[in-house]
């Protein structure tokens, strides 16, 4: 489903078994050894979410990636696992574009989860003047996800965001603005016996 050019919905694009196997990646991740912590970010505000990144870290405080998380507790960042890679992959296939990412920001938003409208810019000039996509992957609770335009002030439409639905934007919709207003709670598949939502999202820093 095509929101606008270079951005694609697709609704329940996984099995509930496929998202029940990648919970519980995400559960064991974000309590491992190197665990989802919640960022503080330049100006000094907490963020609503629990983040932890893999393959590279995004450190908040700078709005730059680095190897090793020299915001919070100098940890290297897990490296990202193939088969998320090669779920990214085929997630940008499907939309009609490519990804071989090198890095994954997965969140975890609880009832009162929350991200403020942003653009997703951090990543190096060439991967984005190239338009590589973001691929984004969604679990758990249903997500209110705001999708605007390439100016804070544009027009920005609202988009339940559910469990298995796959989000990609790159090429003109690269740098649109986005954020989530609320999850919904309560709305999770039983299935996956998860408070909350996991949300994926897989970029490639360098190209
Ligand atoms: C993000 O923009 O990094 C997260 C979007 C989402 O949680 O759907
Ligand atoms: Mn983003």
């Amino acid at each position: 489903m095509e929101i606008a050019p270079g951005a694609e919905h697709l609704p329940r694009y996984l099995s509930i078994a496929q998202q029940r196997a990648i919970v519980d990646r995400c559960r064991a991740l974000v309590d491992g050894a190197v665990p989802a912590y919640t960022p503080t970010v330049r100006g000094g505000g907490r963020m609503h979410v629990r983040m932890l990144c893999l393959g590279q870290h995004w450190n908040g405080r700078m709005y730059r990636y680095e190897p090793t998380r020299s915001d919070f507790d100098d940890l290297p960042a897990p490296p990202l696992p193939d088969d998320f890679k090669s779920l990214a992959s085929a997630i940008a296939r499907a939309a009609g574009t490519a990804l071989d990412p090198d890095l994954c920001i997965l969140n975890y938003y609880d009832a009162d989860g929350r991200m403020g409208l942003h653009q997703d810019k951090d990543e190096s000039a060439r991967s984005l003047a190239a338009g590589l996509p973001v691929v984004s992957v969604s679990l758990g609770d249903t997500a209110r996800f705001l999708f605007g335009g390439l100016k804070r002030r544009d027009r920005i439409e609202e988009r339940l965001l559910e469990s298995g639905d796959a989000f990609v934007f790159g090429g003109p919709a690269r740098l649109r603005y986005h954020g989530v207003s609320r999850i919904i709670p309560g709305t999770a598949p039983r299935e996956l016996a998860l408070a909350g939502r996991f949300n994926l999202t897989f970029r490639r820093y360098d190209i």
